[in-house]
């Protein structure tokens, strides 16, 4: 038995988080944060040292790589305070750690690994096994769920979500540089559009919707809408 799977793809800040969260606590259905995944292993990559920060770096030892994703015994949790899922692994709750735009560059590095890929598919597609499922990722509607009953691709400029990116930078107090994010957004998007497995495109049956100019409630309700156009 598969239940009503919702997929929601595209780049990090384009809003796919915050509208995810909103239809499943609407829909009362499950949420994949899939990107929390890469963000795990590749954490747990870095601290074993078998990647580093600069991205010119050596090959990768991707066996042991391999090994370490296959050692992980990754679950979620909602976490009402935060508004996004906990992610449990081996025990012990990984918070808001993973959330950074360091972490993200570790995950896109150890993304582009067919096999790390692999390992992870179960996990996703077990998770529309126990309830409706809103899976927000970058490949939920080209490879982990096909045939899912709705697909997203939710986009917007990088400018667009650089400034994002700022604005909640300064509103927690931070500082925040307009250039250096933009870059890191483009060199993120570039590693994850061009990887040559899955990488992140719309399906072909998605919605398109550009959200560069809309604010997070308008892109809910045209989401909401979809899922209801479709039954
Ligand atoms: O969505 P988020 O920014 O948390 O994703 C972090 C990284 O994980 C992405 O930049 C991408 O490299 C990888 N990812 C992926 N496939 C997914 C979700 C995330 O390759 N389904």
């Amino acid at each position: 038995l598969r239940y009503p799977v919702i997929c929601i793809d595209g780049p990090s800040g384009a809003g796919k988080g915050t509208a995810a969260w909103r239809l499943a606590k609407t829909l009362g259905y499950q949420l994949l944060d899939s990107g929390a995944l890469y963000r795990i292993v590749g954490l747990k990559a870095f601290e074993a040292g078998l990647i580093s920060a600069d991205t010119q770096q050596q090959p990768i030892n991707e066996t042991a790589l391999l090994e370490l994703t296959k050692s992980l015994h990754i679950a979620f949790e909602p976490n009402h305070d935060s508004g996004r899922v906990d992610i449990i692994v081996n025990g012990d709750i990984i918070g808001e750690q993973v959330r950074n735009e360091t972490v993200g560059g570790y995950a896109s590095q150890i993304a582009v690994f067919p096999q790390v890929r692999q390992a992870l598919l179960k996990l996703q597609q077990d998770m529309a096994t126990r309830s409706g499922l809103i899976a927000d990722g970058r490949d939920m509607g080209t490879v982990v769920f096909p045939d899912a009953d709705v697909k997203v691709f939710l986009t917007a400029s990088a400018e667009a979500r650089a400034q994002r990116r700022v604005t909640q930078l300064i509103t927690a107090g931070q500082t925040a540089d307009f250039d250096a994010i933009l870059e890191t957004i483009k060199v993120r998007d570039d590693r994850d559009e061009n990887r040559t497995t899955a990488p992140s495109k719309p399906a072909e049956d998605a919605l398109l919707i550009d959200s560069s100019t809309l604010d997070a409630d308008t892109v809910y309700q045209r989401i909401k809408e979809h899922c209801q156009a479709l039954g």
